[in-house]
């Protein structure tokens, strides 16, 4: 009799540890860290997005720069968020480099630009010291800069998750021409990628954010010079329709771009063109996806609240060049 009895609660007790050890098991991976950016006292957020920008004010960076600070005070940005390649040619080479203070404090002057600045690595930073870029000393140097591999920004009513995307790109591995890329803290690769994707995709899952925003250097969907980067279509684009992301917003192609996926609710946003463009090189796209391509210098800035998301590019002079967005989720349209 004492036995059957204890049964059910051996059964309930069993199962309650394997849900716990399925937990450990889930949870084993490093999570991603993450940061907290409060949104405006009525629950609004907007910031700007740049790109490849890099080339201490060369090819048009400056006056980028300062379109960005005028926009930046009309919209009164609450931060930045940078697509990557952030020093051109080749990253920098310590968190002293001159190329930090020429191509970054010294352009990005304006007042409203005085907010955080949350960066990514390109390929291009790669090519550089990493630990230079992700080193705490630059913030001493300028307390907006905020450089981790990848990391989420808990604002609220977004999540943005920043992915680093350089290592999923097989070319930089398999033909490296004459580039030296620093891959410490990335070997072995399989497991850096493996534990990558496993931890952004536990972190969109866990997500209760209204939006959901990810970001990253390399294109997914791009009809660039460089295109679409198949391993991110391959690896990370499964993740991003299964966990219904709002944005993959990247840079890599040098130019500003919109593309609706027919598949998924994904908007696929380029904003590259913080420096160097005019690559005079677009391929053909599905109409019915292309909704703007600019081939020219500009950034790109998104206001979102609770119930609407907006997302406008600008070129170098503040000229609008393309207007979207969206209430909830789903229908979309033109403004
Ligand atoms: C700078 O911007 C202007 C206006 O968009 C453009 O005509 C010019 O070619 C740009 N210069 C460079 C070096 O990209
Ligand atoms: C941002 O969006 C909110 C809500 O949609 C709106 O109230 C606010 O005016 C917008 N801000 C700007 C600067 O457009």
């Amino acid at each position: 009799m004492d036995s059957l009895r204890d049964k059910p609660i051996k059964f309930i007790y069993s199962v309650f540890c394997s849900v716990i050890l399925l937990f450990a098991c889930k949870y084993s991976t490093a999570e991603l860290p993450r940061l907290v950016q409060p949104p405006k006292s009525d629950g609004t957020l907007s910031f700007l997005v740049v790109g490849d920008w890099g080339r201490r004010g060369s090819y048009n960076q400056s006056q980028v720069a300062i379109q960005m600070g005028r926009t930046g005070k009309d919209l009164n940005i609450d931060f930045v968020i940078s697509t990557g390649d952030n020093f051109y040619d080749d990253g920098i080479i310590s968190p002293y480099d001159s190329q930090f203070q020429d191509s970054f404090t010294r352009i990005y002057t304006a007042s409203s630009l005085q907010k955080p600045w949350y960066n990514v690595l390109g390929n291009h930073d790669y090519r550089g010291n990493v630990d230079a870029q992700l080193s705490p000393m630059l913030r001493d140097l300028d307390c907006r800069w905020i450089c981790l591999r990848s990391y989420v920004v808990n604002a609220d009513i977004v999540d943005i998750f920043f992915v680093d995307t350089t290592p999923f790109v097989d070319k930089y591995f398999v033909e490296p021409k004459d580039h030296v890329y620093d891959w410490s803290g990335v070997l072995p690769r399989n497991k850096y990628l493996n534990n990558l994707l496993t931890d952004v995709d536990v972190a969109l899952q866990e997500s209760v954010a209204k939006w959901k925003i990810v970001v990253g250097h390399h294109t997914i969907k791009s009809a660039g010079h460089h295109g679409i980067t198949k391993e991110l279509e391959k690896q990370v684009l499964p993740i991003l329709e299964a966990n219904e992301v709002d944005l993959y917003i990247n840079g890599h192609d040098h130019c500003l771009e919109h593309i609706s996926s027919v598949d998924s609710g994904i908007q696929f946003l380029t904003s590259g063109g913080g420096s160097k463009a005019w690559k005079g090189d677009v391929a053909e796209w599905d109409p019915k996806e292309m909704r703007f391509y600019y081939d020219g210098q500009g950034f790109m800035s998104v206001n979102l609240s609770e119930a609407e998301l907006r997302v406008v590019f600008y070129d170098g002079y503040g000229r609008v060049l393309h207007r979207w967005s969206t209430y909830e989720k789903g229908p979309y349209s033109d403004v």
